[in-house]
């Protein structure tokens, strides 16, 4: 996690000539065409698919702006490509200008309207990425504002916060759209599980609550034992194919995603792009130690 803040390191990296096998894998380019492209080919395989632009940290009003516009042509060149509405966006409220000072709240929120607005003429949606647990209330906030004209605007929810089954619960209506994921951050023990058994089992009782409700759950995991169990509450509540889905990232257990679809289930891939790749790679690498070992067979042969 140190890794993904140094700069120094950063530069290292990016000259590296392993760097583009590696991003790869997990990136879909630094270009928009880069996403309608990866985009494309999931689609082709039957997957549906979300993206997230990776943006530098948001430090002016301009620099949020220069990402709303990137996802408004974005959102644009996949309605051409006819890849909508299979292909919808993911959208930090942080690098549209939550944290600016004085009016960042109110120019994320007019950031991300623009968004949705450009999604729901493309024929998709959007769905905002959950940040820090400080941020869990503005987020629902903005989801609520922008719920009232884009009634299909989702949001993730993060199972390792405490709070997070009763944001479950009060996301159940018809038509609301929630990622369940354990969650990326390093949060305090007073908000947060701590151990990794406590969020699983957060992680099955928001499931639970998900799957009672009448709204649309979106399981973002890769943890084999949690897809199964969404498998069951599915059946449980006698939810047809199609009525939830399964969600992972690019790059990540590719083959258990297509496994899934060619079992009939609906299928998202999370597929990131964008210059500012490298943050997202150094998380997605330090997640799991087998990933180091990627790298670095991948350093060998370069
Ligand atoms: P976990 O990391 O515990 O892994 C469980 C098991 O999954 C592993 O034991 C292994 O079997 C398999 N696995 C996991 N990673 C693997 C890998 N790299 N390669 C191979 N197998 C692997 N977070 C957040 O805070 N806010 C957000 O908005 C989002 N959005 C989001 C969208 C989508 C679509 C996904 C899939 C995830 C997110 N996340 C997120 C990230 C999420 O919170 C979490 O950090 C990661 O998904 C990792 O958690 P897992 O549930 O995969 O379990």
């Amino acid at each position: 996690m140190a890794a993904s803040r140094s700069d120094r390191l950063r530069h290292t990296v990016e000259r590296l000539p392993l760097t583009r096998t590696v991003v790869a894998r997990y990136v879909a380019g630094t270009e928009q065409s880069d996403a309608v492209r990866v985009a494309g080919e999931l689609t082709g395989e039957g997957l549906a698919v979300t993206i997230d632009h990776l943006a530098e940290d948001t430090r002016d009003r301009s620099q949020a702006t220069t990402v709303a516009q990137a996802y408004v042509s974005l959102l644009e060149a996949l309605h051409k490509a006819e890849l909508t509405p299979d292909v919808e966006v993911s959208v930090r409220l942080s690098s549209l200008g939550r944290a600016l000072p004085a009016d960042g709240e109110a120019i994320a929120l007019e950031n991300a309207r623009q968004i949705c607005q450009a999604a729901a003429d493309a024929g998709t949606t959007v769905t905002l990425d959950m940040e820090e647990h400080t941020t869990v209330d503005y987020t629902l906030d903005v989801l609520r504002e922008l719920r009232q004209d884009f009634a299909d605007a989702g949001v993730a929810l993060q199972a390792g916060l405490k709070r997070t089954e009763a944001d479950c619960r009060d996301l159940t209506g018809q038509g609301s759209r929630v990622r369940l994921c354990k969650g990326a951050f390093d949060e305090p023990e007073t908000v947060a599980f701590r151990d990794r058994g406590e969020i699983d089992r957060s992680y099955v009782r928001c499931m639970k609550v998900l799957f009672a409700g009448d709204g649309y759950p979106m399981i973002a995991t890769h943890d084999p034992r949690l897809v199964e169990i969404a498998g069951s509450l599915a059946a449980r509540h006698r939810r047809e194919q199609g009525s939830y889905e399964y969600q992972m990232l690019y790059g990540i257990r590719p083959r258990e995603q297509r496994r899934l679809v060619l079992a009939g289930e609906r299928v998202r891939v999370y597929v990131p792009f964008g210059p500012q790749w490298y943050t997202y790679l150094v998380r997605r690498l330090a997640a799991r130690p087998a990933n180091l070992a990627f790298l670095l067979r991948s350093v060998a042969s370069s």
